[in-house]
């Protein structure tokens, strides 16, 4: 077979089709790297790795979302060049996780390697990574900071101070020895992969704690590196990654009893009770005006801004954008909260006839419409006709029919 073939019709250009990509089909080690804005790292990352990873078949699956500063024309005309580049574009997506997961399950060989683009991860560790793979009793090798020879190079105060806390927080729900929970570099075996993949939640950033979550009998072994300083572009961890961090630890602690998007349904609410009596304080304490007035004034404030909260964090993954849908969306959900309301105060008032203490009855409205507002909204308001099921698994079992993820908050 040739390895590079010339196809021409009569007007086009003639078009030369790449070397047949024998050696990358057959590679041991997939090394997964999402990118987001990275185009000053990319051609540096596969050099690096060219020279460290000498004698080993490797291949590298970028998976970029979208970015829009050159990145995907270099990768266009990297992998064009070397058959062991491939990459995966994704468009109107955004995060890690989910980044990671689909260019683990675009490759086929026996190990797969995850690390960052921007040249923070010691590419030189890969070797002594695999070694570790190799001996018996370990799934997965994990490139820790925080073990002994490690490090974390020079962070901000602010940036130690959160991934310290944050992996303090992943030992609590762990219950691991791991000293590093939060790192993005690590190697596993493709079946411990395949063993949790339907479990992972796929949501925000903390791809190895999911993994490690998700498969509590994996066997992992940590090796320590000093993290770099990013020299080009700029970290994406933003108050976003955060609170999806956050939302992966309430998920896995909870997530198999409540959906983590009702539990986010109810933190919203939470924050419209607060807003409802803030503004009725305002207006009718400080202001003066009658509580009669005042109050349906707070109760539609509290619902717009619930709305848009929600619109913004719980149904972050389905969020309703341009003036009629918004328009559409935000009527159906002061609808449906107004029954909602009607169902609270209706069911408080049947208990509290029945001699129910007053503080029991009124919960048990507010549950009663707080279940209602969420099942109905899901429906009517966001189309999201699977409110109840939990984010245990991103396919539906019984068909493996690919379902939406759970919001990334
Ligand atoms: N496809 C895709 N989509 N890639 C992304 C996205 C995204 O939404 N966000 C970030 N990336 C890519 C970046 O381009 C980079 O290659 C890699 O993911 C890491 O992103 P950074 O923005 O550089 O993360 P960081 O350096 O702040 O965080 C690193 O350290 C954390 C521990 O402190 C990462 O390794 C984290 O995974 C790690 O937990
Ligand atoms: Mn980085």
């Amino acid at each position: 077979m040739t390895s590079v073939a010339e196809i021409s019709a009569p007007d086009a250009p003639a078009i030369r089709t790449p070397p047949v990509r024998d050696s990358a089909e057959l590679a041991l080690l997939s090394i997964v790297v999402p990118t987001f804005n990275e185009r000053d790292n990319v051609r540096e990352l596969v050099a690096r790795l060219d020279r460290c990873l000498a004698g080993v078949a490797w291949e590298i699956v970028f998976v970029d979302d979208d970015s829009r500063d050159g990145t995907l024309e270099l990768l266009r005309e990297v992998s064009r060049s070397d058959p062991r580049v491939r990459f995966l574009h994704r468009i109107g997506r955004r995060g890690l996780a989910s980044a990671v997961v689909e260019g683990v399950l675009a490759t086929n060989s026996p190990i797969v390697a995850v690390m960052d683009c921007d040249l923070q991860h010691d590419e030189t560790l890969l070797p002594k990574m695999l070694d570790a793979l190799s001996t018996p009793n370990c799934d997965v090798v994990v490139a820790s900071r925080y073990m002994e020879n490690g490090g974390v190079g020079d962070w901000t105060k602010d940036r130690l101070l959160f991934s310290r806390v944050a992996t303090r927080l992943a030992d609590y729900v762990l219950r691991s020895p791991l000293t590093d929970p939060m790192s993005g570099f690590f190697m596993l075996k493709r079946n411990a992969f395949d063993q949790v993949v339907r479990k992972l939640s796929t949501q925000g950033y903390k791809i190895l704690l999911d993994i490690l979550l998700s498969g509590p009998g994996l066997r992992v072994k940590e090796i320590p590196y000093t993290f770099r300083t990013r020299l080009h572009g700029e970290s994406k961890l933003d108050l976003i990654a955060v609170l999806d961090y956050l939302a992966l630890l309430i998920d896995k602690m909870i997530g198999h009893v409540v959906p983590l998007r009702f539990i986010m349904f109810a933190a919203v609410g939470g924050v419209g009770l607060i807003v409802h009596l803030t503004v009725l304080a305002i207006l009718n304490r400080g202001l003066g005006i009658p509580f009669v007035a005042a109050n349906p004034c707070a109760a539609t404030t509290a619902m717009v801004l619930n709305f848009f909260l929600n619109n913004m964090l719980t149904y972050r993954d389905m969020r309703l954008k341009g003036f009629g849908p918004l328009v559409r969306g935000l009527l159906s959900f002061c609808a449906v909260c107004a029954v909602g309301m009607l169902a609270n105060v209706g069911i408080a008032a049947v208990l509290f006839q029945q001699k129910y203490t007053w503080w029991l009855a009124a919960t048990a409205g507010i549950f009663m419409g707080a279940i209602w507002n969420y099942t109905a909204t899901s429906i009517f308001t966001w189309k999201n006709v699977r409110a109840f099921k939990p984010a245990a698994s991103n396919h539906d079992d019984a068909t493996l029919a690919p379902r939406r993820a759970e919001p990334s908050v």
